[in-house]
């Protein structure tokens, strides 16, 4: 079977109560629940982490180089501006799809600017947690 990481960076833990005009009413809890019966019924097992911190995302994704076929990325903020996480998705030569929440072009200007699309196969944004089953429908296609 299929090894696929979902990583959610900074403040998705809050998810349910943040902002749900934006992100919805769904806990991240509940997400990966949903994302991990998708997955199941197509051949893919999934392992979830979230952190609120940068060395611990950038660790975890090393993971992927040993112990996954992909990764379906949320790394939240970070997404903008963080080269050292771009780095990490660089060095690891595994398939990682880029997902957001909410439609991030069509946010503020700085929510436009992603320094890790380049380093993903794909980028999937603004269809709520569907973003992330989205995801796994595309790496199932490439893993
Ligand atoms: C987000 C969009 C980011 O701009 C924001 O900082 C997040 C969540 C999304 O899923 O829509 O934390 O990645």
């Amino acid at each position: 079977m299929k090894k696929v990481l979902v990583l959610n960076g900074p403040n998705l833990n809050m998810l349910g109560v943040r902002e749900p005009e934006i992100y919805g009413f769904d806990t991240l809890e509940s997400i990966n629940a949903e994302i991990l019966e998708y997955a199941k019924a197509r051949d893919i097992e999934c392992d979830f982490f979230q952190s609120n911190c940068e060395g611990e995302l950038i660790t975890k994704i090393h993971t992927v180089l040993t112990e996954y076929d992909g990764c379906v990325i949320n790394a939240g903020a970070y997404t903008h501006y963080s080269y050292a996480i771009r780095d990490a998705i660089a060095c690891v030569h595994k398939p990682f799809i880029e997902v957001h929440l909410s439609d991030v072009n069509a946010r503020e200007d700085f929510r436009k600017i992603s320094v890790i699309t380049e380093v993903c196969r794909s980028a999937i944004a603004g269809y709520g947690k569907r973003s992330y089953t989205m995801a796994i429908d595309t790496l199932k296609e490439i893993i």
